[in-house]
């Protein structure tokens, strides 16, 4: 059983006084997923470093700020063009070495976990980052609840590549459809999960509906959404922006404010948002959570294999 990964970051910590208000408005009719929580005092945390503190971004930038490449490569584009991509029904294809291959309906998929909220930072390799209030189960159930076989040292994802309702599949950026991977012991740290949703409602579209990937100390481009196959395998899989570029995207792709991408520094980000927080700060090894994850890398040398 997997070790169950327990948030040290809860709505208290993150709420300081002068965002709560405006908050209260936006999670006005949402049926109070979050809790009380939602009103506690957290504006001392606040104050201090801003890349601790994590305010989750507003809904509308969440969702109005998004690289979904398979709806064009504008920002505003996923919003605009990702409502024709039909979600339901919907299953992951789970093949290669586990012990219960099959087609899993999402239905059957969410009866077997527990969903539960994650507030994590994602930043993307462009240099801008979010906080994000996701819900979802940890990939770790999953893989467990289908058996992994030994031999299995990698997991490779696959997004939706259907053309009829993706018009960015016309342009061919990346060598569609879009494929990502990790490593097995990356796949089953508590840390990672399969998002369905975002503040407790259903994950919109141009986040990956119905569902995707989050893995929190890497880059964004590693959490690919939109999921229809899992494959358990031995090599290495081949993911789309490494093929791209290999020496701008590497495999592993942790967030490294030491190892610059070759056309632009990665030591700062800038929090997409308006208030107090949208001003450039330094980033953090492994997006800060260096203490959960840095074990997974001893001994690796994390400029060469970036
Ligand atoms: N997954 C697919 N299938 N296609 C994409 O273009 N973009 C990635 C990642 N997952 C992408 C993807 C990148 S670069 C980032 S930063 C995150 O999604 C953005 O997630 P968000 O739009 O939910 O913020």
């Amino acid at each position: 059983m997997a070790r169950r990964y327990t948030s040290k970051l809860t709505w208290d910590d993150v709420t300081p006084e002068h965002l709560y208000l405006n908050r209260r408005q936006i999670m006005a009719g949402m049926g109070g997923v979050l809790g009380a929580g939602l009103l506690g005092a957290g504006a001392a945390q606040a104050q201090g470093d801003p890349r601790l503190a994590l305010i989750p971004n507003e809904w509308d930038e969440i969702t109005g700020y998004n690289n979904f490449y398979e709806f064009g490569t504008g920002k505003d584009d996923p919003a605009r063009n990702a409502h024709m991509m039909t979600t339901e029904p919907w299953s992951i294809e789970i093949d290669g070495l586990v012990d219960n291959p099959g087609t899993y309906s999402l239905e059957d998929i969410l009866s077997e976990v527990e969903i539960e909220e994650r507030i994590y930072r994602l930043r993307c390799v462009e240099r801008w980052s979010m906080v994000v209030p996701w819900n979802g189960f940890e990939l770790a159930d999953l893989l467990n609840r289908v058996g992994v076989q030994e031999g299995a040292r990698y997991v490779a994802f696959e997004t939706l590549a259907r053309p009829e309702e993706m018009p960015g599949l016309r342009v061919p950026v990346i060598d569609w459809p879009y494929r990502e991977g990790l490593r097995l012991d990356e796949a089953m740290h508590p840390l990672t999960i399969m998002a369905t949703g975002i503040y407790g409602r259903d994950i919109p579209n141009q986040n990956g509906a119905p569902i995707r990937l989050v893995v929190p100390w890497k880059y964004g481009y590693k959490s690919i959404k939109s999921i229809v196959r899992i494959s358990l395998v031995e090599e290495q899989p081949v993911t789309a922006w490494n093929t791209y570029a290999p020496n701008e995207y590497g495999f592993y792709s942790n967030v490294n404010p030491e190892r610059d991408h070759p056309r632009w520094s990665q030591a700062e980000e800038r929090r997409i948002g308006g208030g107090l927080f949208s001003r450039n700060f330094p980033t953090l090894m492994f997006n800060g959570y260096e203490e959960e994850v840095a074990s997974l890398y001893e001994g690796m040398d994390l400029i060469e294999f970036h």
